[in-house]
């Protein structure tokens, strides 16, 4: 038989009810046969509307803390968006710090458990060969990019007061951003990540309007639950500077948006032009080391490619449109290969033999 592992317990994010009564089923977890006597863990996940977390977190201050004395923990996750603007999560930071302390509430971002975000820091720091080319010397431009092929279906209600920038680029966006402009922390413990991604975040100079495109997909006022009236971007693609010694210079492009022809998450570095480039003429392109965090997770370089040159005639070979032609064994090769030479302007000279001199 299954046990059953999860219960439904309903109540309102202001009545004490509701919660007393959660407590009452987590107590039963916790003092079961199979729980290690007296003590306790709780994690509450508030997935949640921001504007219901001061309450919610009141009424499990009231109701819901752990009650040993025997050691555990009450813990809160909160996700985001944490706020609507700088006031606001300010606010909402202090009415949960009045309830919790600090090490007690988790802010989380699930960007950063994609295990291709989670590899960024390894691929930059421990690997020698990106270390000299991380930087305005070497990188043009930097694009961060976030695409769904599906617009705010059976969300429109929420996603209506918050929009794309909220939902996507100042979170999820910005935390990728952070982990690929910050420079190497002392160590990997979590206060050291943060004091460096904390730089990268002060280094960022205010954005202006004509680095910004936003854009909201027709049909999107359709949903019941959007005003007809909606101003809320639903695309958004804006240049990020970062004002210090590495990336001066170097724009940081965020774009996300809904209803778009695919749904994709990548980052795509794209770096200079070759000085001097012999080869422009064919139009190669420039180097690019793109990082797929989702869908097919991928991490792939576009390299100036030698096989475009050969593969068309690679192939007129393995189709047998040209065939080999016989030569001696110590000779020349073929003689035609000497025609080639002198038609292509070589001139040889006869009867001269160059010896190499002897030591
Ligand atoms: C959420 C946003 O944080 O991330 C959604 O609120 C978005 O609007 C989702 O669809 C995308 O997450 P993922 O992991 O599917 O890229």
């Amino acid at each position: 038989m299954t046990e059953k592992k999860i219960k439904y317990v309903s109540g309102s994010y202001d009545a004490e009810d509701g919660f007393r009564l959660l407590d009452k089923e987590i107590a039963k977890h916790e003092f079961s046969k199979n729980s290690q006597e007296g003590s306790s863990r709780r994690l509450f996940y508030l997935a949640l509307p921001p504007s219901v977390y001061p309450s919610v977190c009141r009424m499990i201050k009231l109701c819901c803390m752990n009650k040993s004395n025997l050691g555990g923990w009450t813990r809160i996750v909160v996700e985001k968006p944490f706020g609507k603007d700088l006031e606001s999560a300010e606010q909402l930071s202090a009415q949960i710090g009045e309830l919790f302390d600090e090490p007690q509430i988790y802010r989380i971002d699930h960007y950063l458990g994609k295990e291709l975000v989670q590899n960024l820091l390894v691929l930059r720091f421990a690997n020698r060969m990106f270390m000299p080319l991380w930087n305005r010397d070497n990188i043009d431009n930097v694009q961060i990019v976030f695409r769904e092929d599906f617009g705010t279906e059976g969300r429109g209600g929420y996603f209506d007061e918050y929009g794309i920038i909220r939902d996507i680029i100042q979170n999820h966006l910005l935390q990728v951003l952070c982990l690929v402009a910050m420079e190497r922390p002392v160590s990997l413990k979590p206060e050291h990540i943060r004091d460096e991604k904390v730089k990268v975040l002060q280094s960022v100079l205010p954005i202006t309007d004509d680095e910004v495109v936003l854009g909201q997909y027709e049909g999107y006022t359709d949903d019941p639950t959007v005003p007809d009236l909606s101003n809320t971007p639903t695309f958004a693609s804006m240049i990020l500077r970062i004002h210090n010694e590495r990336w001066e210079g170097v724009p940081f492009i965020l774009k996300a948006g809904k209803a778009l022809n695919s749904r994709k998450a990548e980052i795509r570095i794209q770096f200079k032009d070759v000085p001097g480039d012999i080869y422009r003429c064919q139009r190669q392109g420039r180097n690019e080391f793109v990082i797929r965090l989702q869908p097919l997770e991928a991490i792939y370089m576009k390299l100036t490619a030698a096989w475009e040159i050969f593969t068309p005639l690679l192939h007129r070979i393995d189709n047998g449109e040209m065939k080999p032609i016989p030569y001696k064994p110590g000779s020349r090769g073929p003689s035609e290969a000497d025609e080639l030479l002198s038609k292509s302007g070589y001139v040889q000279t006869h009867g001269y033999i160059w010896i190499p001199p002897t030591l």
